[in-house]
């Protein structure tokens, strides 16, 4: 493990004016946005989809700390044989890599996920290194409803959260540790609150057993949020400040950063929720973004599987990533949407 290699590279992905592009989608994943806007998923189009991104000097270079791809991805060239790690490289953001399994339905608790991957996973890592990744991320999924989560959903998914973080870190790869409170669901943004507290404190104790150091980690979690069928959603300010409140109430102050998911949020809700969070005044962590969606919803529905609408696409991409790296700052308004 090369500690300073693994603070360095956490620092550098959560820094201010910049944010992390999930590119990460799993082959099934990708499948469904490109059906959304029917274009066919092959192994070329992924490459080219994700190429453009890549590609999209001013959001690359000036907005954009880091991508994390999916294992198909990493080994990928561009059109013209630059391999897709080289390219993200030098645009001057960190090339990262998707390494759980997903998430599978759990035995004695009906409707819930713990996420698989641990088996092998020392020996994926070095390989990983190798072709360039210097961070990871796994994602761990908790649903909120009237009965759940369990607390043994909670705790399992933790703790292989904090053996796969300690797995990373021997092999200088900085993990990113996604517990994912789903904002699927009825509830309010104070049942919200409750579980993301109460998983994140779980999530701390477990990293501390497994000698994970947290300097060298990245968090990734949900907002504080209501739930998308919740009658009575709460506004900006609102999810602002509790998400805030409990992270300050749950993360430590060693943690470099946290960027969050979007996890459903639009393009809008999702900038103005971190730029409020961040024009709130000092905080122990640096605050940004590691958005899949609401980072990509706009080019896709631009590009459509077209070449030709290439420019818009990229456009596009430039637009979202550099309002999300002003929401870094605190320094995002609705009228700079244009
Ligand atoms: P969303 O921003 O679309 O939630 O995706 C982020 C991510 O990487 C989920 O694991």
């Amino acid at each position: 493990m090369n500690i300073d290699e693994l603070c360095q590279t956490a620092t550098a992905m959560v820094q201010k004016g910049k944010g992390i592009l999930a590119a990460d989608e799993s082959t099934g994943t990708i499948k469904k946005r490109f059906d959304s806007i029917g274009a066919e998923s092959t192994p070329d189009s992924r490459r080219d989809w994700r190429e453009m991104l890549f590609r999209s000097g001013p959001a690359m270079s000036q907005s954009i700390s880091g991508v994390i791809l999916f294992d198909e991805t990493l080994r990928q060239s561009a059109v013209d044989g630059t391999p897709l790690v080289e390219l993200i490289r030098n645009t001057g953001a960190i090339p990262g890599i998707k390494v759980d399994m997903g998430a599978q339905d759990m035995a004695n608790f009906a409707g819930e996920k713990i996420t698989a991957g641990l088996d092998g996973l020392r020996h994926r890592m070095k390989e990983y290194y190798d072709l360039g990744a210097r961070f990871a991320k796994w994602r761990a999924v908790i649903e909120i409803d009237a009965e759940r989560p369990s607390m043994a959903c909670v705790a399992a998914n933790c703790h292989a959260l904090a053996r796969y973080a300690a797995i990373c870190q021997e092999a200088s790869i900085v993990p990113i540790v996604e517990p994912e409170v789903l904002m699927d669901g009825g509830h309010d943004l104070d049942r919200c609150y409750e579980v993301t507290e109460g998983t994140l404190k779980h999530l701390y104790m477990e990293l501390f057993t497994q000698g994970v150091m947290l300097e060298g980690t990245v968090l990734k979690p949900n907002m504080i949020i209501s739930g998308k069928k919740c009658n009575t959603r709460a506004g900006v300010e609102e999810v602002a400040e509790a998400t805030v409140k409990c992270l300050k109430s749950s993360v430590p102050a060693s943690v470099p950063g946290v960027a969050f998911l979007s996890g459903g949020q639009s393009d809008l809700e999702a900038t103005a929720h971190l730029s409020a969070m961040n024009a709130g005044g000092a905080l122990p962590w640096n605050l940004t973004f590691s958005y899949g969606r609401a980072l990509q919803a706009a080019p896709l529905a631009a590009w459509c599987g077209k070449s030709e609408n290439h420019d818009a696409t990229q456009a596009a991409f430039n637009h979202r990533a550099k309002m999300n790296g002003l929401a870094t700052l605190g320094k995002w308004n609705e009228g700079m949407e244009g």
